[in-house]
């Protein structure tokens, strides 16, 4: 798979998203030679840059972030193919330039007159943007040309703003030309989620209410907000990523074998089963949020969330949110998903785990059996990537005792290829214009539409319960679980 001749005008090029994850995956797959010769990249920000100033900053988060090794020859190839566009939002005539660059780029790389647009901007810029966009007539096609929009979550805030945000670039774009980013679904281990699934035979007969006791799906951090503090303080972890990491991954989890491997038939999949979330009858017991309190991690002395630079004294912004969610449809009716999310915690672990019924009968009649768990396969998204499933198995010796054991796959031990990043994943699937990856509206809406209760609900339960960072989180998160006589895996 190699991309065909295009640009990529990357808007909000001077943010910290392009600095650490696009500009290094634009080089690692120029690196990996998936791009062609007839490739440009325009940045264009309010900085008053020219091309070489760009190139030098481009070149040093390349340096500084990229995945694989750094070759001059690649760099050179690249680097001629790298423009900069200086100029405000609003105005008309920096678009023109605009224009005029990567016409010019056409003329000079032969990119072929297609162009994807990636909005690496907040929301609330997007407007201004695809109505430039349209105005300077780099949103039409011509002939056989392409052009793509890239946006990039939060897509909106609540169902409503986010449907809003839709209309603006629905007017401008159509529907098969806009790509929205969930970097989840670029991860290897995600896309690993329907191979596992239906590729084989082994797991999909068990995958069902009928030896399924419940799923937990878990994304914890280490970091706190960081420098982050403007996006994140009133978005909060339910919105930052409950709305679409962990929905994506629940929808992957239960969704049916699509048809086919085709976009639409992925999507429809994903849709029936988020169209069939339910939320617990009480918001109140089942569902938990809570904030970082000052604590240790890593052996070093950390701030409370209300500490960090940027955030006021008085937010009621979780960092820590959890839900217990029901899948109404035969295969997963009375099934709990458990999700849960937090910066600040233990250990950095994104893990999916299906923990199955106990046996129906012990033959074992020894404590040691009774202590034993439950049968489990975790989809081991990161950092650890693999899967690990965890059985019960006789201990050596003269006695009849029961211990758990597990079974481990190991990305890094079965396969000598190496995993590329999420972004590079989904730059390169832009490029080719391969969409089962991206989210349709659909998906974003049934989201919020299943988060939008839970969010009003907290939004008048006033400030969230502190958690020492370090911790797993919460009183209330380890009670939503209690509650049902289960707990939450120490990953
Ligand atoms: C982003 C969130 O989508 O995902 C961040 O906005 C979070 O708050 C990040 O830190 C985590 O991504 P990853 O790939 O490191 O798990």
């Amino acid at each position: 798979r190699i991309a065909g001749p295009s640009v990529l005008v990357l808007f909000g090029v001077t943010g910290d998203l392009a600095r650490k994850k696009l500009l290094p995956a634009i080089y690692d797959l120029a690196n990996r030679g998936m791009l062609p010769p007839g490739f440009g990249l325009v940045g264009f920000a309010r900085r008053d840059w020219a091309d070489q100033d760009f190139a030098a900053e481009a070149h040093q988060a390349v340096r500084e972030n990229a995945r694989t090794p750094f070759r001059e020859d690649v760099w050179r190839q690249l680097s001629e193919g790298l423009r900069f566009v200086a100029g405000e939002l609003h105005d008309d005539a920096a678009f023109d330039e605009l224009a005029r660059t990567v016409r010019q780029l056409d003329a000079d790389r032969g990119t072929g007159g297609n162009y994807a647009f990636y909005l690496s901007l907040p929301p609330k810029l997007f407007p201004t943007v695809v109505k430039q966009l349209k105005r300077s007539n780099l949103a039409e096609s011509e002939g056989a040309a392409w052009r793509r929009v890239v946006i990039e979550k939060p897509f909106g805030h609540d169902l409503q703003s986010a449907r809003e945000l839709n209309a603006v670039v629905d007017d401008v774009f159509p529907p098969h030309s806009v790509f929205r980013i969930d970097h989840y679904l670029g991860k290897e281990t995600v896309q690993n989620i329907m191979a596992l699934r239906f590729a084989n035979t082994l797991f999909e007969p068990l995958w069902n209410r009928n030896y399924v006791d419940h799923v937990q799906i878990t994304m914890a951090e280490d970091i706190g907000v960081g420098g982050r503090a403007g996006y994140y303080d009133g978005i909060g972890a339910a919105r930052d990523v409950i709305q679409n990491h962990l929905l994506q991954l629940l929808a992957l989890v239960a969704m049916e074998e699509p048809v086919t491997f085709s976009a639409d038939a992925i999507r429809a999949e994903k849709e029936k089963v988020l169209s069939a979330v339910e939320l617990p009858s009480d918001l109140e017991s089942g569902t938990a949020r809570g904030q970082y309190a000052p604590g240790w991690q890593g052996g070093e002395h950390v701030e409370g969330y209300l500490a960090e630079e940027g955030i006021p004294d008085d937010s009621a912004t979780e960092t820590y949110a959890a839900m217990k969610l029901g899948v109404g449809s035969r295969r997963w009716a009375g099934v709990p998903f458990y999700l849960r999310t937090g910066k600040r915690l233990g250990r950095r672990v994104t893990e999916v785990a299906l923990v199955f019924q106990r046996a129906p009968h012990q033959v074992f009649n020894s404590t040691d059996v009774e202590d034993l768990g439950q049968n489990a396969l975790v989809l081991r998204i990161q950092p650890d990537e693999g899967v690990t499933l965890r059985f019960g198995s006789k201990v050596p010796g003269a006695a009849m005792e029961v211990r758990d054991v597990t079974m481990d796959f190991a990305y890094g031990q079965s396969f000598t290829e190496s995993s590329p990043e999420a972004y590079e994943r989904l730059i390169l699937d832009v490029l080719i214009g391969d969409p089962p990856l991206f989210p349709r509206q659909e998906e974003v809406e049934l989201s919020w539409r299943i988060l939008d209760p839970v969010e009003e609900f907290w939004a008048k339960q006033g400030q969230p319960e502190q958690y020492e960072s370090g911790s797993w989180g919460p009183r209330s998160g380890h009670e939503l679980l209690a509650r049902d006589g289960r707990q939450w895996r120490r990953p």
